[in-house]
């Protein structure tokens, strides 16, 4: 699968044909100033949680696409009524079939409220599975045990994108653990550098999942990786 990474926590995924788009914040991110934002493709944009590093771009990116919205129902629900036309509402534990393949929307400990103070709903991780391979993409979230049920309940992941700046979300050390509890080994850092309470050492972070047979990828802002 191609992964191109946006910054923060923004990236895609490539996968049946179809442009998936997670968390998009870039305009706003100092260190994606060279990402234009107008040129991001989509098909569906799925949001983790309601906070602005999440879903600063969402709304733009909707209208210019036409991309469906996959977020938690409070979430596609605020959306809607700013007027996004596609658009998918999900809750915890629910599997939808999607034309790419299916996503879980799994729990994830966090908050979500929305950037004008909305209710955000409760925030979530995805759980993407097609023809292509698996991957889980935790959200903003701790470390939790329900990660453990991840890979009871889904095909053997091919790669999962963790938060590992620390601070407003699970750090390096206990991204490690959360990487043994859904049975992966390619992990994809997010949630990092962008700001100065997240700001991490990268080197000690590639060196802390290498000593446990782990691989950590750090892509860079705007680069494309296959997993
Ligand atoms: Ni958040
Ligand atoms: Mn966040």
């Amino acid at each position: 699968m191609k992964l191109t990474y946006y910054g923060h926590s923004c990236f895609s995924v490539i996968m049946g044909g179809k442009t998936l788009l997670f968390d998009p914040f870039v305009k706003y991110n100092e260190l994606a100033k060279h990402v234009d934002v107008n040129s991001i493709p989509a098909d569906y944009i799925l949001l983790s949680h309601g906070h602005e590093d999440h879903v600063a771009d969402a709304l733009d990116i909707a209208q210019r696409t036409g991309a469906t919205l996959v977020s938690n129902y409070e979430v596609v629900t605020w959306f809607q009524a700013k007027g996004v036309k596609n658009a998918h509402p999900m809750n915890h534990g629910g599997k939808w079939k999607f034309d790419f393949g299916t996503v879980k929307f799994v729990n994830a400990i966090h908050s979500s409220g929305l950037p004008d103070g909305s209710y955000g709903g409760n925030p979530g991780g995805f759980v993407i599975e097609g023809n292509e391979g698996a991957f889980y993409y935790a959200g903003d979230t701790a470390l939790t045990m329900d990660m453990q049920l991840i890979p009871l309940t889904c095909n053997k992941l091919d790669f999962a994108l963790l938060p590992i700046g620390d601070n407003f979300t699970m750090g390096v050390d206990d991204a490690v653990i959360a990487s043994d509890f859904v049975k992966c080994n390619t992990i994809v850092g997010l949630h990092y550098d962008t700001f100065g309470f997240i700001k991490i050492n990268h080197e000690e972070a590639i060196q802390k999942f290498k000593n446990k047979g782990k691989e950590l990828l750090l892509p860079a802002i705007g680069q494309t990786i296959e997993l």
